[in-house]
């Protein structure tokens, strides 16, 4: 049985205005006006055989979340909310879900965890990719999926792939080693998203993180249930869930485990991190603009402008992003893009 997770949490500061603590990345719209949780529910209701759909995600996004989400949902899967007290990262929400999904579909369930802020261009290499994976996962491997990198980001974890195994994996390295990586020509992104069975990770859980894996089986063990339109919501237990560890899977598991297989794929894969990254999925002008806007430029060269409600006009100016919300604007130099997060953080430290 094939059972999809989405994992959706984390604030996207470096996309302020756009992104806000409770109108996170995974919110953000597309061109085509979709937004990125409603991309990757499309994704997983696609999958096939996909007898439900998990999403691991907190309070305050849920009634946003369903808003997207219950209406992509295929008729025959269902549809489940784990919801957590305090975001505990990757580790507790995948955790959490293998739990969840042992109790009801059994250890030999498989899990397809996707992020909820990817964009991902071709949806069909993708749903190919996925097939590779399952095959892998039902060998007790843990799948990840290694993208072709073009420049050493940072923000990723790398993997060595040889035979269709990960002989190494590593993640968010300092710039310098991000370098030599992507030099090597040896080395693919991961791309966020793990294809396992329940079973294989709740081993490698027990043997990297027994701590992680006993507070999340208590949390939804005594989770608290209700219902919502056809959906299922579970409020993990807070008193077992509050003092776990804050620490991903990558660093948990994925770099130690001795159980990793990868599909190396081309599925036009971005991570929407930056308005950098933003703009540059919008088509572009002859001078170099991205627009979503109504604008009237003169001299306007490698901008990205952004309104959903108002007129911009632009004279003489070049790299700089510009987004108007109704209540915030943000002007930045498009080459500052990854500072933008230090306006959300002193924001925040004025509330
Ligand atoms: N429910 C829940 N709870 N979801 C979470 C939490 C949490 O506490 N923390 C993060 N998430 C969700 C995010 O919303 C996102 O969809 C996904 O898990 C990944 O988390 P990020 O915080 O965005 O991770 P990252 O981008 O720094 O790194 C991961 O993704 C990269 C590719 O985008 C790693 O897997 C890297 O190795 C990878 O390259
Ligand atoms: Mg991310």
């Amino acid at each position: 049985k094939l059972i999809s997770v989405i994992m959706c949490g984390g604030a996207g500061s470096r996309l302020w205005p756009l992104s806000r603590a409770e109108h996170p990345k995974p919110f953000i719209e597309m061109p085509d006006r979709q937004s990125l949780i409603k991309k990757a529910a499309l994704r997983a209701a696609a999958l096939p055989g996909a007898v439900e759909l998990l999403v691991v995600s907190n309070e305050a996004l849920l009634f946003n979340l369903h808003d997207e989400i219950a209406p992509v949902i295929a008729p025959d899967q269902k549809l489940t909310y784990l919801l957590e007290p305090v975001a505990k990262n990757t580790t507790a929400a995948i955790a959490a879900a293998v739990h969840r999904i042992i109790a009801v579909h059994g250890e030999d369930a498989t899990l397809m965890v996707l992020s909820a802020d990817h964009l991902i261009e071709d949806e069909l290499a993708f749903a190919n990719a996925v097939n590779e994976a399952v095959t892998l996962s039902a060998q007790d491997y843990l799948v990840s999926f290694g993208i072709k990198p073009d420049r050493p980001e940072t923000g990723f974890g790398y993997l060595q792939i040889t035979d269709d195994k990960v002989s190494k994996f590593i993640e968010k390295p300092q710039r310098e080693e991000a370098e030599k990586l992507v030099a090597s020509g040896d080395y693919y992104w991961n791309a966020g998203m793990f294809c396992f069975k329940a079973s294989v990770m709740r081993q490698e859980l027990a043997e990297y993180c027994p701590a992680i894996l006993q507070a999340t089986q208590k949390a939804v063990a005594l989770s608290g249930q209700i219902r919502l339109n056809d959906a299922l919501v579970l409020r993990l237990a807070a008193e077992h869930f509050q003092d776990i560890e804050d620490i991903s899977i990558d660093y948990a598991v994925m770099e130690k485990t001795r159980h990793a297989a990868a599909v190396a794929c081309d599925i036009g894969w971005h991570d929407v991190g930056s308005w950098q990254a933003l703009s540059e999925i919008y088509e572009h002008d002859n001078d170099g603009n991205a627009i979503r806007a109504e604008v009237c430029l003169h001299q306007a060269k490698n901008s990205f402008f952004y309104s959903d409600d108002r007129l911009i006009g632009a004279v003489g100016v070049e790299n700089l992003i510009i987004v108007d919300t109704p209540d915030a604007i943000l002007v930045a130099d498009k080459a500052a893009s990854q500072d933008v997060r230090q306006i959300y953080k002193a924001l925040k430290q004025q509330d």
